[in-house]
């Protein structure tokens, strides 16, 4: 593998700072994050990783070992740029700035340093489109939380060599990840792909009145929601054989929503306003402690889920 010591974090917004708590966790890395205005790094990264301490899935003395290895700078000009063997690149979800951005890396950083966007939808083919040395680069797509969620998506653009996919699968996977690679790239990357067909069947569910929309995530939490996380698709299809999955795909795609637009229904909360927890009201109404509820509940499954505490 390409030898890496210094990454960078472009953007120390709410994944960057993630970002680099995680990239930190290996005490090979020396980690700097970039961001055009001055934030307390350490402060926010103590804050979003609060959890993992209180449930002792890390300790005090861990997070201030990892925090020891991350610099932070508002200067493009820094060491901590010109001297990366990595970027990633988590600025804000726009094209021009996330390609303004790589313009000016490339103009600092060697001609091998390895470059990495973390947009959740743009194509890492355009976003690396205008750069001279487009082998060098991919998506790595994280997922938010970003210090809780293990996946990365190492997405390949139309030019990304297999040797940077694989350093970058690499590299992650030894600060604790699980990337997996994407070799097309395509809307959705693979993941995201499979969660908004799931969502797409679940509003018609309840746009046609099957069942309500607890009722759906019920469905969901108490039957294959819970076994998801030991048996994917694919693996329970030849568990229960492709002959059997054959038979039920003949009878029954032909009634899945298959839309390419989105839903009127999800189109009217919209405009409406009802845009969700933003609002106290989307698919259901939700009260501010409901809301709170959602978050906190989610938080501490997933620490339970990957730290057993
Ligand atoms: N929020 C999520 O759930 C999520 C999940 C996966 C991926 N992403 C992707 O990660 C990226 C960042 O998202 P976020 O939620 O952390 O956003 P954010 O708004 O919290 O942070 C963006 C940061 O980028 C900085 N920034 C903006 N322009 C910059 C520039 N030109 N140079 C340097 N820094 C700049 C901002 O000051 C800010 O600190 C986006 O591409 C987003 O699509 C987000």
């Amino acid at each position: 593998m390409k030898n890496i010591k210094y990454i960078l974090i472009c953007g120390a917004g709410m994944m960057g700072k993630n970002i680099a708590f995680v990239m930190a966790s290996n005490p090979s890395y020396e980690v700097g994050v970039y961001d055009l205005y001055d934030t307390d790094v350490a402060a926010g990264i103590r804050n979003n990783t609060k959890e993992l301490v209180a449930a002792g899935a890390i300790t005090e003395e861990e997070l201030a070992s990892r925090l020891s290895r991350i610099s932070f700078t508002t200067n493009m000009d820094s060491e901590l740029i010109s001297r990366a063997d990595l970027v990633i690149e988590a600025v804000f979800e726009d094209m021009d700035i996330k390609r303004e951005t790589f313009a000016k890396l490339e103009a600092r950083c060697r001609p091998d340093t390895i470059f990495c966007t973390n947009s959740s939808v743009m194509s890492p083919s355009e976003i690396s489109r205008d750069l001279k040395h487009r082998e060098r680069f991919v998506g790595t797509h994280f997922w938010n939380p970003g210090h809780l969620i293990p996946l990365v998506e190492v997405v390949k653009s139309d030019a990304s060599s297999d040797e940077t996919a694989r350093t970058v699968m690499e590299v992650l996977a030894s600060a604790g990840k699980e990337p997996v690679l994407c070799r097309k790239d395509v809307p959705g990357f693979i993941a995201n792909r499979m969660q908004h067909a799931l969502w797409r069947e679940a509003i018609s569910i309840v746009e046609r009145g099957i069942a309500d929309a607890e009722t759906v995530d019920k469905a969901v939490r108490y039957s294959f929601g819970l076994r998801l996380p030991q048996l994917g698709p694919m693996e329970n299809a030849d568990l229960v054989g492709t002959d059997l999955t054959y038979n039920i795909h003949e009878y029954i795609l032909k009634d899945l929503e298959d839309t390419h637009e989105p839903s009127p229904l999800l189109k009217r909360l919209r405009d409406e306003g009802k845009i969700g927890f933003k609002t106290g009201e989307g698919f259901q109404k939700w009260t501010p402690e409901q809301i709170q509820q959602s978050k906190d509940g989610l938080n501490d499954y997933l620490v339970k889920a990957l730290y057993g505490k």
